[in-house]
């Protein structure tokens, strides 16, 4: 069978624009794979306030859909071949996708 490849933006976001220490950084930033493998994407941030982590998922001309929204230590998240993994002390989260498809091929959004 002939594989796709798939591609994949990430992207972060300041959702809370009262600490301007509140910085976001992911990684990768583009990833292109191939479909059936497995992936993960990282996100760090400096702020200490214990709100809301949120994945999202934009799709071209398409507005944000939410993934997740992580709050607690070590929670995980899972809706499919999508995960989400926080953990508060590294301030740290993960979005992996399991045996990506072509439908995947999106732009994810972590945001703090
Ligand atoms: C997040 O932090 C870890 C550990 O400090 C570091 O290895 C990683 O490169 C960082 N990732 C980003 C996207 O800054
Ligand atoms: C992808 O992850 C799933 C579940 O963790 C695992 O069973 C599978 O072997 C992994 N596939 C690859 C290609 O690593």
């Amino acid at each position: 069978m002939e594989k796709h490849l798939i591609v994949v933006l990430i992207f972060s976001l300041h959702l809370s624009c009262v600490n301007s220490e509140d910085l976001v950084k992911q990684s990768p930033q583009t990833l292109t794979i191939q479909e059936g493998e497995n992936v993960s994407f990282h996100c760090n941030y400096s702020s200490s306030s214990s709100d809301y982590l949120h994945w999202y998922r934009q799709d071209v001309r398409k507005s944000l859909v939410n993934l997740f929204i992580l709050f607690s230590n070590g929670e995980m998240k899972q809706n499919g071949r999508l995960r989400a993994t926080l953990n508060t002390k590294d301030r740290h989260s993960s979005l992996h996708i399991t045996a990506s498809q072509l439908e995947d091929s999106a732009t994810y959004l972590c945001a703090k």
